[in-house]
């Protein structure tokens, strides 16, 4: 039998659609369950200064489509220190939680395990980031969502890219993974992607204007994942080296992170919430949710920010079968 009674969630590190849907899915699992259920504002900031607030359903309610997160976030640097998360303990402590979940990406988790293991905290991981870089899950909350909307941007761009008979680099985000540049380019029927992943080290750029893209069309947009200089970096390269052609730019930022979560997210949200609470009744500390195959599983959070997510050769292959 677990011994949870009073759980406090929190979302942390760069938000991400769908993070309201699950806050929504913790809180009333939790609540159905008859425990107590604190709101942690502002990430771990707001852990280490006691910005808590009892939830009722009620405070729940209506926020499944929002997108952002109503719990609002931080990335904080106290936390980074052992005092930081001692003040994170203390405060866990005086409020009687018995177990956090936390709902971010991997420097939200990684940070979750060293609380975990430095103070003995109770703690389960709910991978939410548009990177989708965590290892143990196929997708993360957030990431379809952030697809979508690249998709409908690099859709307008094309129009324009047509009309111009230009070459646009298009930089997204990822960090330092390609999911998000490769499976994009995919979706919008781009000429290339240039990753982080492709581990061939050949000169990306060179293969790209090799394959002769611009002989057999008047236009043509690359997905540049914003690692290593990112769009600009390329652009410029194209335009000293190739300046027969006409290059634009367009880095599409914090706006993939915005907007109303997706139904696959909202409907991931809600199974990983419901998983999470699952997960603590069983007794299980210190372990992310993912789904693997369309099924949910424990992943030690240790293991999830620490192993590598490769991306699938055959997502490569299969943009450079179709860009010709
Ligand atoms: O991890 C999510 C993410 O959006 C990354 O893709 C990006 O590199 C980073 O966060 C941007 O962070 P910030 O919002 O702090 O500029």
């Amino acid at each position: 039998m677990s011994e949870i009674r009073t759980i406090g969630i929190l979302t942390s590190g760069g938000d991400a659609p769908g993070m309201n849907a699950a806050v929504r899915a913790v809180t009333k699992s939790a609540i159905s369950e008859g425990w107590k259920v604190f709101g942690i504002y502002r990430g771990w900031e707001g852990l280490i200064h006691g910005e808590i607030k009892e939830f009722s359903t009620e405070d729940v309610s209506n926020i499944i489509q929002r997108g952002g997160t109503i719990l609002k976030t931080a990335r904080s640097d106290e936390f980074r220190t052992p005092e930081g998360r001692a003040k994170a303990a203390d405060t866990i402590r005086k409020f009687g939680i018995d177990a956090l979940v936390v709902i971010g990406g991997n420097g939200s988790l990684s940070g979750a395990q060293e609380l975990a293991k430095e103070q003995d905290v109770t703690v389960i991981g709910l991978p939410a980031t548009i990177d989708n870089d965590l290892y143990g899950t196929d997708f993360t909350i957030g990431y379809d969502s952030a697809l979508n909307t690249i998709v409908e941007c690099v859709d307008k761009i094309r129009d324009t890219a047509t009309s111009h008979d230009r070459i646009f680099f298009v930089e997204v985000m990822g960090r330092d993974a390609g999911f998000l540049a490769q499976n994009s380019a995919i979706a919008a029927g781009a000429e290339a992607a240039i990753i982080p992943e492709d581990e061939t080290k050949i000169d990306q750029l060179a293969a790209y204007i090799g394959r002769g893209i611009r002989k057999s069309k008047n236009s043509s947009i690359v997905i540049v994942s914003e690692k290593d200089g990112g769009a600009m970096h390329y652009a410029e390269r194209v335009r000293k080296e190739y300046p027969q052609y006409d290059v634009r730019v367009s880095i599409l930022g914090h706006l993939q992170r915005g907007g109303k979560p997706s139904a696959s997210d909202r409907i991931l949200a809600s199974r990983m919430g419901v998983a999470a609470i699952e997960a603590l009744k069983e007794g299980q500390r210190n372990v992310m949710i993912g789904i693997i195959q369309d099924v949910m599983l424990n992943i030690p959070i240790s293991k999830a920010v620490k192993m590598d997510k490769p991306l699938e050769r055959e997502f490569i292959n299969v943009l450079n079968t179709l860009s010709i």
